[in-house]
C-alpha cells in the first residue's frame, strides 16, 4: 500500500526524515511511533503530496504522490494532527462541504454524513457550530470526515489525543472494525498501549530514521523482555545494589526507579515494595530506544 525507500525530507539545513525505508501492507494496521519531532507527520504529509520529498522513493497504491496526489487523496482518508475544521460553520455543513470537495455524489452526501455522525455518536451535534464543540468532539468529527470517502487507506495522525478513555475505546473499536473490513490503517500515537492494542506491526522512528520494526510482542521480547517494577526514590541505593547482584536492569528517570527482571517472582522476592509491578510493555521499548533523545529534545 505504501512503500518508502531511502526517503528523505530536508527543511533547509534540517533533515526531518532521513533515509526512511518501510512498507505498509494491504489490510494491516501499521503503527508509526516516535518522539515529538521524529518526522512522523512529515512522512504522512509526503504520502499524499502535501510535503514534497527531497530524495528517495515513495509510492502509495503503486503511485508516486509527487505526481499523483489527487488520485491518491481520493482513495485515502486522513485524520490530520490539526483538526482544520471551519469553525464558523455547523458540523453538518462542514461535512457536506468536504463531501463535495472529495467528489461524493450529491444524492449520497446527506445519508453518508448522517450515518457517520451517528456512528461516532455526534448526531445530536449536527446543527451546532464547530466553535461550540469540545476538543474531543472535534477530534471525533475529523474521524468522521476521514471516513466520508470510504477510503481504502486510513491515516490517523494522533487520532485520540485529548479524548477521554471512553471515547478512545469507542474509536479503537471503530478502527478494529474498519481493519476487519479490509481497510489498511496507518496510525501514529504517543499512547503505547493504543499501539499495542491496535497495531499488527509498527516502527519506532527516531530522528527521521527507523530505530526498530516488528509486531508489538516481537519488539518487547527483543528489546525489553521480562517484568518491570516501579519504585519511588526511597530505596534507590538498595535497588541499585540488588540489580547489580542479581543482574536486573536498573533504570531511573525523573518519574522513579525502574527494575526489570525475567520473572515477576524475581521482583517480588526482593522484599522491596513496588508502586507497580507489570509485564514489560511497548512504553519500555520506546523509552529504551528513544530515551536519550527525548531528554535532549525536551
Ligand atoms: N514546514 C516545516 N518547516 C520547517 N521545519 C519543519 C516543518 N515541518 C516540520 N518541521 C520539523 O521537522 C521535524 C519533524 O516534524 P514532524 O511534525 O514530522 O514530527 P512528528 O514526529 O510528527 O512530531 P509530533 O509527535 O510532535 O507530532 C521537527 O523538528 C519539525 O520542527
Ligand atoms: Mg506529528
Amino acid at each position: 500500500m505504501i512503500k518508502a525507500r531511502a526517503l528523505k525530507k530536508n527543511f533547509g539545513e534540517f533533515c526531518a526524515v532521513n533515509d526512511l525505508t518501510l512498507e505498509i501492507r494491504q489490510g494491516e494496521c501499521f503503527g508509526l511511533l516516535g518522539p515529538n519531532g521524529a518526522g512522523k507527520s512529515t512522512f504522512i504529509g509526503m504520502t499524499y503530496g502535501s510535503v514534497e520529498r527531497t530524495a528517495g522513493e515513495l509510492s502509495v497504491f503503486g503511485l508516486d504522490p509527487a505526481t499523483h496526489a489527487r488520485v491518491i487523496k481520493k482513495r485515502m482518508g486522513v485524520v490530520t494532527q490539526e483538526n482544520a475544521l471551519d469553525e464558523s460553520l455547523t458540523v453538518f455543513e462542514n461535512m457536506l462541504i468536504y463531501c463535495a470537495f472529495i467528489g461524493v455524489p450529491s444524492q449520497e452526501r446527506h445519508k453518508r454524513v448522517t450515518d457517520l455522525l451517528e456512528y461516532m455518536n455526534l448526531a445530536h451535534k449536527k446543527d451546532d457550530r464547530i466553535l461550540a464543540l469540545s476538543g474531543g468532539m472535534k477530534r471525533r468529527l475529523v474521524f468522521v470526515r476521514a471516513l466520508l470517502g470510504n477510503p481504502e487507506l486510513l491515516i490517523l495522525d494522533e487520532p485520540t489525543t485529548g479524548l477521554d478513555p471512553a471515547v478512545r475505546h469507542l474509536l479503537w473499536g471503530k478502527v478494529k472494525e474498519l481493519r476487519q473490513e479490509g481497510t489498511t490503517i496507518l496510525l501514529t500515537t504517543h499512547y503505547m498501549h493504543e499501539a499495542e492494542v491496535l497495531c499488527d506491526r509498527l516502527v519506532i522512528m527516531n530522528k527521521g530514521k527507523v530505530a526498530a520494526e516488528g509486531s508489538p510482542a516481537k519488539l518487547i521480547t527483543e528489546h525489553t523482555p521480562g517484568h518491570v517494577g516501579i519504585y519511588n526514590f526511597d530505596s534507590r541505593e538498595e535497588l541499585k545494589s540488588l540489580a547489580e547482584k542479581k543482574d536486573f536492569i536498573f533504570l531511573e528517570d525523573s518519574s522513579g526507579i525502574y527494575l526489570r527482571a525475567s520473572r515477576m517472582e524475581d521482583l517480588l522476592s526482593t522484599g522491596i515494595p513496588a508502586l507497580q509491578l507489570r509485564p514489560a510493555n511497548l512504553e519500555d521499548v520506546f523509552l529504551k530506544l528513544t530515551g536519550t533523545e527525548l531528554a535532549t529534545d525536551a
